[in-house]
């Protein structure tokens, strides 16, 4: 067989919303089952300072360099009409890094929403920030509502943008806010895992079924602690910077190969419970 070249593009049967695709691109294209992509899609996005120092280059060279990625996976997801993509930007512990990188990632975002407002909208995407925004400084502040409000009238992929994010700090925030909710009410209900739900900062979302993590590293870095209960875990080598359509399909295919079972068991077999059957959920 003659050696295919990564450069030429193919067009493939029902991926006219990508495009041209790359023979790897159609490759794992071809494997994929459009009927059971994932419904929210939430990646850590890592590696951007082990990206520039390889090249020795300045951390913030990583960061910029990751905004090609972002773009890239953003337009993909929505294109294969997946409802949710979240990406953590900012974790509330990243404020511990030098002021130097905190300043210029503050900047990039701002840069970014900017920039890439004709793609969100050519795309239908309605943006979401989840975090502690109000904690931002006041021009990210701004930005951040005037992207939410720019683009609050379209109907395609939810874009959620994790920005002074902590998964704990939500979990503390939700409660807060179903305590001011119930204040000054008599009657006290208990709080279910429903109640939590709806005052999380992805309330009406479905929670992500696929978490992807670049750079290798095991960790979950206090990432949606609550809504990743049942996700499918990803985690690929490669850093961020030189994430490309190729691994995010390489992730897609993962999932649908592995069996979703939510605690319940495999269809088909005894249960294990014969007064309490599993309910079986997924594939
Ligand atoms: C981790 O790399 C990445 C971040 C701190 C998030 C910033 C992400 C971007 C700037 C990508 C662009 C996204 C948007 C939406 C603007 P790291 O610095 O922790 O890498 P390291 O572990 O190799 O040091």
């Amino acid at each position: 067989m003659p050696p295919t070249n990564p450069h030429t593009t193919l067009q493939v049967p029902n991926s006219g919303a990508l495009g041209a695709l790359t023979p790897e691109e159609a490759r794992l294209f071809e494997k994929l089952d459009l009927t059971r992509l994932p419904r929210h899609v939430a990646v850590i996005m890592d590696g951007n300072g082990r990206w520039a120092q390889q090249r020795h280059l300045p951390r913030v060279a990583g960061h910029r360099a990751g905004t090609k990625s972002a773009r890239v996976t953003i337009e993909t997801c929505a294109r294969l009409k997946i409802e949710a993509l979240t990406l953590y930007a900012f974790s509330v512990e990243n404020w511990r890094r030098p002021k130097t990188e905190t300043d210029f990632l503050m900047q990039l975002l701002r840069e970014y929403l900017r920039k890439e407002m004709p793609l969100l909208q050519k795309n239908d995407i309605r943006m979401r920030f989840l975090g502690r925004t109000d904690e931002l400084p006041q021009g990210v502040q701004d930005d951040v509502r005037d992207a939410t409000e720019r683009t609050s009238r379209n109907r395609g992929m939810v874009l959620c943008i994790a920005l002074n994010y902590g998964g704990r700090a939500e979990i503390v925030d939700a409660m807060n806010a179903i305590l001011a909710e119930r204040n000054g009410h008599g009657r006290q209900e208990r709080i279910t895992e429903e109640t939590l739900t709806r005052h999380m900062y992805t309330e009406g979302l479905p929670d992500p079924d696929l978490l992807i993590r670049t750079s290798g590293e095991m960790r979950v870095s206090n990432f949606l602690l609550w809504q990743i209960a049942y996700a499918e875990i990803f985690v690929t080598d490669t850093l961020w910077p030189d994430f490309n359509r190729t691994r995010l399909l390489e992730a897609l295919v993962e999932f649908q190969r592995r069996e979703r079972r939510y605690g319940g068991i495999r269809e088909g077999q005894p249960e294990a419970h014969p007064h309490k059957p599993a309910r079986v959920v997924g594939e």
